[in-house]
């Protein structure tokens, strides 16, 4: 996907990036994966595909100075905007599973969480995979709605999945994501995604919702568990 001039680009994670991406993962799983899961994955998982995502520096970071909070001391000290989003999945054969992806509380609802999702799916069909899965909890219906209008369906149930909670897991998949009319359903919600994003432009340029990053309490539920 080309992302040159939307509001936020996708990158593949990075070891460096691990701390910021699991202070998202505690705000929004109640079984968050710890550190050391985040750099296994990234260094030791040849199958492991993981991707973050920050705001543009063209849209943010360039403005001459950030108005305040967290954007301004993001800049003082590391000259990266923050992560705000982050996902991953492995792959195997032509097989892609997702096994995680979130976006902060706070930055909910702009289309984040389907440019993450975009970009894993573009990413699986540029490795020559025909099929993803994932799991998720049966209560988890935003993350539902999001894999649907994916063209993901629910393929099976596993009962008692999560151990925490007892709470079964519904496996959504997508099948035949090399073939056409997949990619042409993926055309027409990247447009848009485009467009959507480009309004957020305005929000991310006057730094909207940073100030308070990392203060929120945990909302989501963790795939896989
Ligand atoms: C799931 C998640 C990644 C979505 O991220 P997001 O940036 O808010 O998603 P988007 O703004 O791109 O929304 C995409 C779609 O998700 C669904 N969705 C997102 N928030 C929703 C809500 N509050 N209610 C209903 N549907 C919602 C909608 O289908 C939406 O499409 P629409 O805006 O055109 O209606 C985010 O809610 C999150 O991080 N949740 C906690 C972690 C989690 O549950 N991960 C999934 C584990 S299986």
């Amino acid at each position: 996907m080309d992302y040159d001039g939307l509001a936020y680009k996708v990158e593949p994670m990075q070891a460096s990036d691990v701390q910021e991406v699991v202070a998202i993962e505690r705000l929004s799983f109640s079984r968050p994966w710890p550190m050391g899961a985040y750099r296994y994955e990234i260094r030791h998982n040849p199958r492991a595909h993981y991707f973050v995502v920050r705001p543009q520096e063209e849209g943010a970071a360039q403005r001459e100075e950030p108005r305040r909070g967290l954007l301004a001391r993001f800049r003082s000290t590391d000259q990266r905007l923050p992560i705000v989003g982050y996902g991953g999945f492995w792959c195997s054969a032509r097989e892609v599973h997702i096994s995680t992806i979130a976006v902060h509380p706070r930055l909910r609802r702009k289309g984040i969480g389907q440019l993450i999702l975009m970009a894993m799916i573009e990413k699986a069909r540029s490795i020559g995979a025909d099929h993803i899965s994932l799991e998720v909890r049966a209560s988890n219906l935003v993350a539902q709605s999001l894999y649907r209008k994916y063209g993901f369906q629910v393929v099976g149930r596993k009962r008692r999945y999560y151990s925490d909670s007892g709470e079964d897991a519904v496996v959504m998949a997508a099948q035949d994501i090399d073939r056409s009319p997949y990619s042409i359903h993926l055309q027409e919600l990247r447009n848009r995604l485009i467009e959507r994003l480009n309004r957020s432009k305005d929000d991310v340029k006057q730094g909207d919702g940073y100030e308070e990053l990392g203060q929120k309490p945990r909302s989501g539920q963790k795939i896989g568990g």
